[in-house]
């Protein structure tokens, strides 16, 4: 395909630069967001005068069919173009002859491709805001069933304090809400800002209308200088850095998955839809799904990098290199959607083995703290009732005992105010249910929580 730039030039570009140059390989993905941007390029034209209606009217109807014909499979992006934007325009003048080659007036590549991934990227985001609520949704369901359940809570790995299950997961819920918001947040800032009407680099002779083109495209407001709309990608590196923080929560999240479902712990049971065995040991039963989420995790993390990187040297306005945000930005925008989209319903799906989960909060002393309030709450300073309790800790280590089960006369040689109500104060319910601080794991914290969800949901139109 002859170049559109060929006029300049006496020899054909070489054929291994021209496929080092091109960017049709992956930027087709935005065949539609190109069309989009151009029907509104040529219909500000029109209104502005720069074109006629007639003019308008055939590039619009040439662009209309492109479009449906790349729908339906009658027409193959031809991989030999050198981007989608060359693609488009000259299929366009192949279409419609001369009045193709108008589409391009008051416009470069330079906003265009600006413009688009913007565009591409909008539409994205909405599907994994989608996503992410539903998670949100799967998460408070989850909570609701295991409000009932006790699970040692952890610090260091090491049994800490009984919890719910339902606030362990809820912890969660309340991690994806704010990387919702991060999304959303990121992606008002980039639609803030439309940078078409930029052109090169440095705006255009023409009467246009970019408010007017912004508007008709979703966006709130245009860029305000034409070298910065051209030259940042700042946008992709918001986005990426949101989905990073993202991923980091659904990996730390598979890894607990991976823990739980292993049988040093089993607390939960993964279902067989999401889990593999293994082609020599007829026993396991692995999980997959939570391993490669925690594993794509740092390929996330890396288009971030590879994009930080590539933009730290360039100098203003556009340059070759910004060619590169694509395949970091649309990689982390793919894994994303598909880590979700697995991480989902193989949370759903989901068993919890309660019984599990209690017998584990049995061991490891971890009502220790609620025996030290109940010292401090008969007028012991907290640290002389901390100090008595690990005392105690130790001589039930020694001894090969639980709090629960060392007898009362034992407690009275430690201290005389110990009674027979301490065991009702240290069973794992009371060490739950007396847990009222806001926030806390106690039941109507959690139920709060959980209310608090539903409404921010609902919100979201997820009833
Ligand atoms: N394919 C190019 C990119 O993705 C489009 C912009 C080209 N602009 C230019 N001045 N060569 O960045």
């Amino acid at each position: 395909m002859e170049k559109m730039w060929a006029g300049r030039f006496q020899k054909a570009l070489d054929k291994q630069a021209d496929d080092f140059n091109s960017s049709i390989h992956f930027d087709h993905r935005m065949y539609k967001q190109d069309i989009e941007g151009s029907m509104v390029h040529a219909l500000m034209l029109s209104n502005q005068g720069i074109i006629s209606k007639a003019e308008y009217e055939d590039i619009l109807n040439g662009l209309s069919s492109i479009l449906e014909d790349i729908e339906s499979g009658n027409l193959q992006i031809d991989m030999d173009a050198e981007d989608i934007h060359m693609f488009v325009e000259s299929e366009l003048t192949k279409r419609i002859g001369d009045n193709g080659k108008k589409l391009h007036t008051a416009r470069s590549r330079n906003d265009q491709v600006a413009l688009d991934v913007r565009l591409y990227l909008g539409a994205e985001c909405e599907e994994i805001g989608a996503q992410v609520l539903s998670l949100i949704e799967v998460i408070k369901d989850k909570a609701k069933e295991n409000t009932d359940a006790i699970l040692p809570g952890y610090t260091h790995l090491q049994r800490a304090q009984p919890i719910s299950f339902a606030h362990h997961l809820l912890a969660y819920a309340f991690m994806l809400k704010r990387d919702y918001e991060r999304i959303e947040d990121a992606l008002n800032r980039m639609n803030a800002q439309c940078p078409i009407g930029s052109c090169a680099l440095a705006g255009t002779t023409y009467n246009t209308d970019r408010k007017f083109e912004a508007e008709r495209l979703g966006f709130t407001g245009i860029s305000l200088n034409s070298i910065d709309g051209v030259s940042d990608r700042d946008f992709c590196l918001e986005l990426m850095s949101a989905f990073s923080i993202l991923m980091m929560h659904l990996s730390r999240f598979s890894e607990e998955i991976i823990l739980w479902s292993s049988w040093e712990f089993k607390f939960i049971e993964l279902d067989d839809s999401y889990t593999t065995g293994s082609s020599i040991m007829p026993q396991k039963k692995n999980p997959d799904m939570a391993e490669l989420v925690r594993g794509k995790t740092g390929r996330v993390y890396g288009d971030l990098m590879a994009l930080l990187t590539t933009l730290k040297g360039l100098p203003l306005a556009y340059n070759k290199d910004m060619q590169e945000d694509k395949e970091s930005i649309f990689d982390a925008v793919d894994t994303v959607k598909m880590c979700l989209g697995v991480f989902t319903p193989m949370l759903a799906t989901m068993s919890t083995l309660k019984d599990n989960m209690y017998k584990a909060a049995q061991k490891g002393f971890i009502n220790a703290t609620d025996l030290a309030d109940y010292l401090v709450k008969k007028g012991m300073p907290f640290r002389t009732a901390y100090k008595h309790v690990g005392e105690i800790v130790a001589y039930c280590i020694k001894e090969n005992l639980v709090l629960e089960t060392l007898p009362i006369e034992k407690y009275k040689e430690f201290d005389l105010s110990f009674e027979q109500d301490l065991y009702n104060e240290i069973s794992l319910e009371t060490c739950v249910n007396k847990r009222i601080s806001q926030g806390g794991t106690g039941p109507q914290s959690v139920n709060k929580q959980i209310a608090f969800l539903t409404e921010f949901l609902n919100e979201k139109g997820i009833h």
